[in-house]
């Protein structure tokens, strides 16, 4: 639903504390088929001396009574307008209390109070609190909520919220009643209620104290079977957080639940966790290699929130990265810790690069501390996530990790219980190692994605190297002049494949560059150095640093970091897809065939083998001109039957050991490697010649697990003829329409085929039974996923692409503005292309001029439309 009245713009520097807290929140929530009366009573006090007027938030709410200290208040004693309760003259501490009705079987933002499927459930994050009922609905206000639940036994037997279970009673009529309390004060973005007939998996955690934690795991009962990964991850992490950080869980009790429409992945309410089914449910028929990574990963982003976002959350809604960044930088290192921490580290970078390197420079460009929003769901972004980890990761590198785990548990300590800003964060970084940070704090102030020119000269006579930098920081809308950043350059060199000594047996140096260009020295080398720069992509920059064929050769071959040799790989196989011809030079076959010899894990050599995805491709291009889609995917293919050609005597020999595997599934780093080798290597011999799809549908006959099945199918659904790409999907479908998650990789498979006819195939889809326009899953699979990963399709040189796309837009911003406005980016970059920037922007006009915008899509497309 659209907010009432116009859009406005808040600015980060228009901060005050508010007028008033509330201590505690009461609240009653009696759930009835198609309506839900929730009662609530607030103690509120005045904060500060001001004689402000009590202003509450809430959404389109039916109020039945309000009462101040327990009288009942007349028509004229308050107004309900815009989104906002007033009511003008309140004393400076009283009760107040509210009855409202709502309606969550009509809610289809997935916002506030909603139900799915045959549950209730609520996402409050940031600011759905108010379309349940009214409070100050703001992350600095921090109360202790007490709340119950009233509904139907036999629909709804199962009643949850956050905290620990007061008390259970019968309500007659076949109702029932179940307190719960959260002795921990919390913001309202994490309050959260889940009531239905759910299934439950439990098992305990011990804390490092010798506490138990109840750990329990809801589901619909279908999905029983698939919790055990989930709940594995979950037992990982608590430990891991322990460990690294030495946080121990807070309560007796911690819940996820798995709920099927949600407009993200999952949601740290406190000790009740609410998950997107897609990224808890888990089962090799299911959920992929990558599936069940993902799983790990959320499940312990989540968990860990319970200490960076919920013992200590933000002051405001600009601060967002100071709980998403550090919990995604914790995630990452929880994952590399479980997995292969090279292959994690390339594949966190590759997003990146790609991905929030295009955010950065298109129209959507914003600082990881935002200083203006017009809806804050708009900034879920990757520039808050991702880059803000890049952020964190940084000082990590800056300070150490000793300073850092001492600033951390610092953070914690000083701010428990606190609401604060990312300046208080780095202060305490700060702190607690000594070192000056004023000159780092600008990554948090500049948008965009700094540049560093690199030039080396060796000088033969002294065997001295030379290596200068120059930064530029490029303008973004709103901000056109930004002084240098501290950025840490990890790097070191190479002669004859060896690291050498930099000094005091060091073989790596985190250089600090902090100005407009600087230049090192070093001096006493025998040879020229092969330069192995920005190790462990020690910074989010684009790096212009020309190296030699043979130089690249040397570093995929000898350097120890993965992530530089993986990078050089990458640089090679841009050059030979910009090359155009798809004659590979001799030496780039060469270096891979002696990757696919040498030690290096499965999972390596498949990051080593793999080429760069055609967005990459196309970020890259965007650097020096415009982006022709269907010349990068024609390119890309040609080397890709080269390279399938060229090494296709070990490709074989990796398919036929990988096929002949008959170990029992399981989501092992090991087993992952090897099949992400085995399915690089068949996607590269079908693209050398078509009748290895003959492989490919016997792989997919003969798969016992989804990941073999799902990467044969697309094989066969992509490139194969007419009659074998229908059984697939046919067989597919009939196999596994039972299941939702797999029928969403149906869809995407489909959306993804990189022809123009696929056009017309997703709009066909759109009226398949199996698809559905309220399910956010559903539309990511088959719009977002055509959108943003099909190109060749998308970018359909009539323009029916971009017509799909805003005609789902259209579509869907009303009834969930949220999924709507994220469907928005591949629009908005329409300045990168060669062709059809018109008939982008055409799609773009079209949308603004909706009468029933919502301020979602609304500021998208203002920016999108206004810039430059
Ligand atoms: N805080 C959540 C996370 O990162 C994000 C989230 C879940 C969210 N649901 C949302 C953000 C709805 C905005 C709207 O884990
Ligand atoms: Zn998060």
């Amino acid at each position: 639903m659209m907010r009432e009245g116009a859009p406005k713009t808040i600015y980060r520097k228009d901060y005050e504390a508010p007028d008033f807290l509330i201590d505690s929140v009461d609240l009653a929530f009696d759930i009835f088929d198609g309506r839900t009366r929730v009662s609530s009573k607030l103690d509120i006090k005045r904060n500060g001396t001001n004689q402000a007027p009590l202003v509450l938030d809430g959404e389109s709410l039916g109020i039945v009574c309000l009462k101040i200290d327990g009288r009942t208040l007349g028509a004229d004693e308050y107004r309900y307008t815009n989104g906002k309760l007033t009511i003008d003259k309140v004393p400076d501490q009283l009760c107040f209390e509210a009855e409202v009705d709502i309606t969550p079987e009509e809610n289809t933002s997935l916002e506030g109070l909603y139900r799915s499927r045959t549950m209730y459930c609520t996402q409050c994050e940031a600011e759905g609190y108010r379309k349940i009922t009214f409070g100050l609905d703001r992350p600095d206000v921090l109360s202790t909520y007490t709340v119950s639940l009233t509904a139907d036994k036999d629909t709804c037997p199962v009643l949850l919220s956050n905290g620990n279970e007061v008390s259970r009673s019968d309500a007659g009529d076949n109702r029932h009643t179940v307190v719960w309390h959260d002795p921990h004060p919390k913001p309202s973005y994490l309050f959260a209620i889940v009531a239905g007939d759910l299934e439950l998996v439990s098992d305990t955690f011990t804390t490092v104290s010798g506490k138990t934690v109840d750990l329990r795991i809801w589901v619909e009962a279908k999905d029983i079977g698939y919790c055990e990964h989930a709940m594995t991850s979950l037992q990982a992490s608590m430990r891991w957080d322990e460990e690294r950080y030495g946080l121990e869980y807070d309560l007796d009790l911690f819940n996820i639940v798995a709920v099927d429409d949600f407009n993200m992945g999952a949601m740290e309410n406190k000790s009740l966790n609410i998950f997107n089914t897609s990224c808890v449910l888990a089962h090799p028929d299911i959920t992929t290699d990558l599936g069940y990574q993902r799983v790990e990963s959320v499940v312990a982003h989540e968990y860990f929130h319970n200490f960076s976002g919920n013992r200590v959350t933000c002051r405001d809604w600009f601060q967002l990265s100071l709980k998403e960044g550090f919990t995604v930088y914790r995630d990452a290192e929880f994952s590399a810790d479980m997995n292969s921490r090279g292959v994690k580290r390339i594949e966190d970078v590759a997003f990146l690069r790609t991905h929030q390197f295009a955010e950065d420079a298109g129209p959507m460009a914003h600082p990881v501390r935002p200083d203006s929003f017009i809806e804050i769901s708009n900034f879920y972004t990757m520039t808050v996530y991702e880059k803000g980890a890049e952020v964190v990761r940084m000082l990590n590198t800056l300070l150490g990790d000793e300073a850092f785990y001492r600033g951390a548990s610092l953070y914690f300590e000083r701010f428990d219980g606190m609401a604060v800003t990312c300046d208080d964060f780095v202060d305490a970084m700060q702190e607690a190692s000594g070192k000056d940070l004023s000159q780092f704090r600008r990554w948090y102030e500049q948008a965009g994605t700094p540049v560093i020119a690199v030039e080396t000269k060796f000088d033969e006579a002294s065997g001295t190297f030379d290596i200068s930098f120059a930064q530029r920081n490029p303008p973004t809308p709103g901000q056109d002049n930004k002084p240098p950043l501290h950025i840490p350059v990890a790097m070191s060199l190479l002669v004859d494949g060896k690291h050498q000594d930099l000094g005091e047996g060091e073989k790596e140096r985190v250089m600090e560059l902090t100005e407009a260009s600087e230049t090192v020295s070093f001096s006493g080398l025998s040879k020229k150095p092969v330069l192995s720069l920005l190790r462990g992509f020690s910074a989010p920059v684009r790096l212009e640093l020309e190296q030699s064929r043979d130089d690249l050769v040397a570093l995929i071959g000898f350097d120890d970091d993965p992530y530089v040799r993986w990078d050089a790989s990458q640089r090679l196989a841009f050059e030979a897809i910009d090359e155009g011809t798809g004659l590979l030079a001799p030496d780039y076959i060469d270096a891979l065939r002696r990757v696919l010899d040498g030690p290096s894990e499965a999972a390596m050599k498949a990051q080593l083998l793999a080429l760069p995805t055609e967005a990459s491709i196309a970020d890259r291009h965007s650097q020096s001109g415009l982006v022709d889609v269907h010349k990068i995917h024609e390119a890309k293919q040609r080397v890709a039957g080269a390279l399938g050609e060229g090494l296709r005597e070990e490709l074989t020999q990796i398919l036929n050991k990988g096929m002949a595997a008959s170990e029992a599934y399981a989501p092992s780093a090991a087993q992952i490697g090897d099949r992400a080798l085995m399915h690089t290597a068949l996607n590269l011999l079908v693209a050398s010649d078509s009748t290895w799809l003959n492989t490919a549908r016997e792989m997919y006959f003969a798969a016992t697990n989804l990941s073999d099945r799902l990467c044969a199918a697309r094989l066969v659904v992509h490139y194969g003829d007419d009659v074998h790409r229908e059984e697939v999907l046919q067989h597919f479908f009939d196999r596994w329409q039972s299941e939702n998650l797999v029928v969403n990789q149906w869809f995407v498979m489909q959306a993804t085929r990189p022809t123009m006819s696929t056009v017309a195939d997703v709009i066909a889809l759109t009226e398949h039974a199996a698809f559905d326009w309220r399910n956010p899953n559903k539309v990511r699979s088959l719009i977002s996923s055509f959108a943003g990963a099909n190109p060749v399709a998308f970018h359909s040189t009539d323009g029916s692409g971009y017509a799909l796309l805003g005609d789902a837009v259209r579509r869907l911003q009303s009834d969930n503005p949220q999924i709507a406005s994220r469907m928005l980016a591949p629009l908005t970059r329409f300045k990168r292309y060669a062709h059809g920037q018109e008939m982008m922007r055409a799609q773009l006009t079209s949308i603004a001029a909706l009468d029933n915008l919502s301020q979602d899509v609304f500021e998208v497309v203002q920016r999108s439309l206004s810039d430059g």
